[in-house]
């Protein structure tokens, strides 16, 4: 994830922006670089690698100045290098960006016919070229921002400084998380409170849409309207530097408002963003062409992730799969073919099943690919290759981040099957980076839920039993629906394939359980809503989960009816949980349970 750090100050910048992206290195990063305003003129020091080497470049040329901003880079677009290193700069400003800027490419090519030249591949330069052409029309540096602003797509946080500006700092927010500081006769932005913690402990999160004109004086602070609004300023304790809530009352619900974020940067770690196409991020010591099949073994939600893997890699790389519950994989002696691949899939890298099940694998010769949240765990050092997840540390004892870079980075692992067993087009390949590149900002979108599923939880948090269903992908969703609900609220939930209706469970449907159908308007869509009608005409109360041309084909009437923007039928699971983890927490809420540590449950399950 990248960092960023903007200080409009009273003394020279230069050092505190290095200590406070040294502070940002828990993140992750391959290049790094500030700019401040040297004498009211813009002036840049970028590196490739680590802060040492930034430093190195900083004593062989010292930046001056009272201003500055400065990043480190996990490369998204474009390969690290000191041309692709953030700050990028026009002549009129100089910019540092977190996420990803979907239209990055229209926007390039508009640009390019305009007469801008760029030196680097990023979609962030994008952005300081549409910034300088405002300003050449005139506008000044909050105008050119605020015009700007609305021509992007995507999940992002944006800092800018502006040449002959020394006491101007912007910040910008949607969808990556970004922080307002207030200190003596001075202003501060960051990515955290762990950035700003060198400066100042009296900060105000920006909301998705905000963007902070910042001068020495303070700031003013305008939603996506452009209407002046305030955030909460609040202290924020030494100890909670290194994980701490934010705005948020739970660290689920931090959690699962990090998944734009967190899930662009997975996306990034296996996706060439330039090229539109799946580079797994390390040789494998197999080869997909000679698989017979992929053995799955995980726990819990990461199970689920691994089930709707199932159908990824079947359908995309037309590998045969067999999944198992790990608690039950270890102990069946399953035959396992020679050079077979297993997957274990974990958040902690250190569930006990999954674990053995890893090691039975290894003593039946497979090769073993592991996609864990802890890249030092125990499963991640006992494996043949890693595939890491990038959801940051996941404190809520419920996965939700964990689970969404889980689905990230497993539909890379089965475009780039398919591509490598040439079962997958260049263009089939094309479309479904496409479609994965959106997710954030498609979460970003399904958050807004929020008010609705709180409402709708008031209903959900009386009743004893609730059943969830879906078809396809969304089947194991309605699977990880089920357990977020249960394992939070204590509320009886079970998930079921929506088409087993009928071979047993529409026995229990009444007015009493609520059914959450789970139905993106997809190849299955009606023949799920014959079930929604079986559950109606016996009086069920159904809460449907759709995008708009669904809830329009679903002629009958719900308890709710969550609808979901459009998009491609692929990347559905990533974007549908996030209603059902909304749902979950606010159930939970409701029942006043411990949302962060539910009873008699533990963040990683290292006994049998
Ligand atoms: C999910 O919300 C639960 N916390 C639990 O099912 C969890 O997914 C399971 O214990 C597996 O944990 P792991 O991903 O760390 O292996």
């Amino acid at each position: 994830m990248c960092g960023i750090i903007g200080i409009v100050g009273t003394a020279p910048v230069a050092e505190r922006l290095v200590e406070s992206l040294r502070r940002l290195e828990y993140r992750g990063y391959d290049s790094a670089g500030i700019a401040t305003l040297e004498e009211g003129r813009l002036s840049r020091r970028r590196a490739e690698g680590k802060l040492r080497n930034l430093e190195a470049v900083l004593r062989e040329a010292p930046l001056e100045g009272r201003i500055g901003i400065g990043h480190t880079r996990w490369a998204t677009h474009g390969r690290p290098s000191v041309a692709n290193a953030h700050p990028h700069a026009t002549t009129q400003v100089a910019v540092v960006h977190n996420g990803i800027i979907e239209n990055f490419r229209e926007l390039r090519d508009e640009l390019l016919k305009d007469g801008s030249n760029f030196e680097s591949e990023t979609d962030t330069e994008v952005v300081a070229h549409l910034v300088s052409r405002e300003l050449r029309g005139g506008r000044s540096p909050q105008d050119a921002v605020a015009a700007t602003l609305p021509q992007l797509k995507g999940a992002f946080a944006l800092a800018f400084l502006f040449d002959g500006e020394d006491n101007l700092m912007i910040g910008a927010r949607k969808g990556s998380p970004l922080a307002v500081g207030y200190g003596a006769g001075e202003m501060y932005l960051g990515s955290d409170a762990i950035a700003l913690a060198p400066f100042t402990d009296t900060i105000a999160y920006l909301d998705d849409g905000d963007w902070a004109v910042m001068t020495r004086d303070g700031a003013v602070i305008r939603d996506a309207a452009n209407t002046e609004v305030t955030r909460p300023v609040q202290k924020t304790t030494a100890s909670a530097f290194l994980v701490e809530k934010g705005n948020f009352r739970h660290f689920m619900a931090k959690e699962m408002h990090e998944q734009p974020e967190v899930v662009a940067h997975t996306l990034a770690h296996y996706i060439d963003m330039a090229n539109e196409t799946v580079q797994l991020p390390t040789d494998l010591p197999f080869d997909f062409t000679k698989l017979e099949r992929v053995s799955i073994a995980a726990c819990g939600t990461a199970y689920y992730a691994g089930l709707i893997a199932k159908y990824w890699i079947e359908r995309y790389a037309r590998l045969p799969v067999e999944i198992d519950v790990a608690s039950e994989f270890r102990y069946r002696e399953a035959p396992l073919p020679r050079d077979g691949l297993m997957v274990v899939i974990s958040q902690s890298g250190e569930t006990a099943d999954t674990l053995a099940s890893l090691r039975y694998a290894r003593e039946q010769g497979q090769h073993v690919m592991a996609v864990v949240n802890v890249p030092t765990s125990t499963i991640a050092r006992e494996a043949d290759v890693v595939m890491p997840t990038l959801a940051g540390p996941e404190i809520g004892v419920a996965s939700t981040k964990a689970f969404t870079c889980q689905l990230a980075t497993l539909a890379a692992v089965a475009v780039a099957a398919g591509r490598a067993r040439g079962v997958l087009s260049a263009d089939e390949e094309r479309r479904l980076v496409r479609a994965l590149v959106e997710v954030p900002r498609l979460m970003n979108e399904a958050l807004k839920l929020g008010p609705v599923t709180e409402t709708l939880s008031r209903a959900v948090s009386r009743v004893r039993d609730v059943l969830y269903l879906g078809r396809g992908t969304s089947f194991p969703l309605a699977l990880e629906g089920a357990l977020k609900l249960k394992e939070i609220s204590y509320i009886h939930a079970e998930g079921y394939a929506a088409g087993e209706l009928k071979h047993g469970p529409i026995a229990l449907i009444d007015e009493n359980m609520p059914v959450v159908v789970i139905a993106p308007y997809d190849n299955v869509f009606d023949k799920t809503m014959s079930n929604m009608q079986e559950v109606a005409a016996r009086g069920g109360r159904i809460v449907l989960i759709t995008d708009k041309t669904g809830a329009e084909h679903a002629s009958l009437e719900t308890e709710a009816t969550l609808i979901m923007p459009d998009m491609d039928p692929a990347i559905t699971p990533l974007v549908y949980a996030i209603p059902v983890q909304l749902l979950a927490y606010h159930t939970a809420v409701q029942m006043g349970t411990d949302v962060d540590q539910p009873r008699n449950l533990a963040k990683s399950v290292t006994v049998e």
